[in-house]
């Protein structure tokens, strides 16, 4: 009898924990993927203007690990100098709604959503979340949480990239310099869907899934050197950040633009920065760093859009637990992912 109350007791216990607490991947100071652990935390409650998310699945991301290490630097004037001041990461999530805040008017308990957490909020690497309204749309219904949690900061950046950095235009020639990762991946598919004839540059290994998602023309980068071939093109998008700004420059058509989206070193960056800057000013080519992608509700559902009509299939590479976070960022860290590296969080 005693040891019945008890039991009950006990079940009481767990499910009221249930209702305010959650398991999360935390850190507690920058350091390497070692840093990171899964926590017991409490579970978040949404303003009036958010919503709650059950997560089901989430994506890593550069800024996951830039982040996490606090590197470069500047990393960390967005989320403090000494210390994390928000011990969570992941800005891609797709799940459930399990709560709203009153002032909520697009979505309801239950309906399936995908979207990006902001840099300064991130936390999808969590069994909830919660995100603004307006940085969610509803999940296409066709896709699995995991396909949808792969798009979003992938997509926002290829999409920004190419079109506003990038001025992308009908019929133009672009060249898509690290075609094979996860921002690669979406930028050649929605290079495609702007009706554009889409040069991949990727590895061997690669060369047959990239032109599998719709690249017209293939560049095995351990082969040739895209910026010695003699082709030009009228838009590059660069989301690797190993080359030259004379070498992109030479490979631009006389009024080309190649909006760099990447980076391998901090010395790299700002030669992007100050002779893309130059080489701008003084002549018809355009060569410059894009800003970082910014969510929007109007970009996620063009990109949406890109979902439901086929012209954007996201490329997962592999997939990790809760648990497995550590390893996954490695992994990402690594910088040979194959598309998207994503997290499954709740089955
Ligand atoms: N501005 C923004 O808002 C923003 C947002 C997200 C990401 N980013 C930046 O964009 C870059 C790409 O991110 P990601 O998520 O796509 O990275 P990722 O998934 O790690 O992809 C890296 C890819 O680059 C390829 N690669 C490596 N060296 C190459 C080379 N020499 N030539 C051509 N391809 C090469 C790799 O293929 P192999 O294995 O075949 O080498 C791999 O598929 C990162 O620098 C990231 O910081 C910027």
């Amino acid at each position: 009898m005693t040891q019945t109350k008890t039991n009950t007791n006990e079940k009481e216990t767990n499910r009221k924990k249930e209702d305010t607490h959650m398991r999360a991947i935390v850190y507690h100071t920058y350091g390497s993927p070692d840093v990171l652990k899964l926590e017991e935390v409490q579970k978040p409650v949404p303003q009036d203007d958010e919503v709650l998310v059950h997560v089901h699945a989430a994506s890593v991301n550069a800024a996951d690990w830039h982040l996490l290490r606090g590197t470069p630097f500047l990393a960390r004037f967005v989320n403090g100098l000494q210390k994390p001041k928000n011990t969570k990461l992941g800005a891609d999530v797709a799940g459930r709604v399990e709560a709203v805040g009153r002032n909520v008017t697009q979505f309801q308990g239950g309906d399936e959503v995908f979207g990006c957490i902001p840099l300064h909020e991130l936390g999808s690497l969590a069994e909830y979340v919660c995100a603004h309204e307006e940085a969610l749309a509803l999940k296409p219904a066709k896709m699995t949480f995991e396909q949808a949690a792969a798009v979003p900061v992938a997509a926002f950046t290829a999409l920004q990239g190419l079109r506003d950095k990038g001025q992308i235009k009908l019929g133009q020639k672009v060249l898509v310099n690290g075609a094979s990762g996860g921002v690669g991946t979406a930028a050649v598919q929605i290079a495609k869907a702007f009706g554009t004839e889409v040069t991949g540059v990727c590895s061997t290994r690669n060369v047959d899934m990239v032109r599998s998602i719709g690249a017209d023309h293939l560049i095995d980068y351990t082969q040739e050197d895209f910026t010695q071939n003699g082709q030009r093109y009228d838009l590059i998008f660069d989301a690797v950040g190993n080359r030259s700004v004379s070498d992109c420059k030479r490979a631009l058509t006389p009024t080309g633009i190649c909006a760099v989206a990447g980076f391998t070193t901090l010395s790299h960056l700002f030669h992007v920065i100050v002779l893309g800057a130059w080489v701008s000013r003084t002549g018809r080519k355009k060569i410059g760093l894009m800003e970082t992608a910014k969510p929007n509700k109007k970009d996620l559902l063009f990109i949406k859009d890109l979902l439901e009509a086929g012209k954007v299939v996201p490329v997962i590479d592999r997939r990790y637990s809760l648990r497995e976070v550590p390893e996954a960022i490695r992994y990402l860290e690594e910088g040979h992912a194959k598309g998207k590296v994503v997290i499954t969080v709740a089955t």
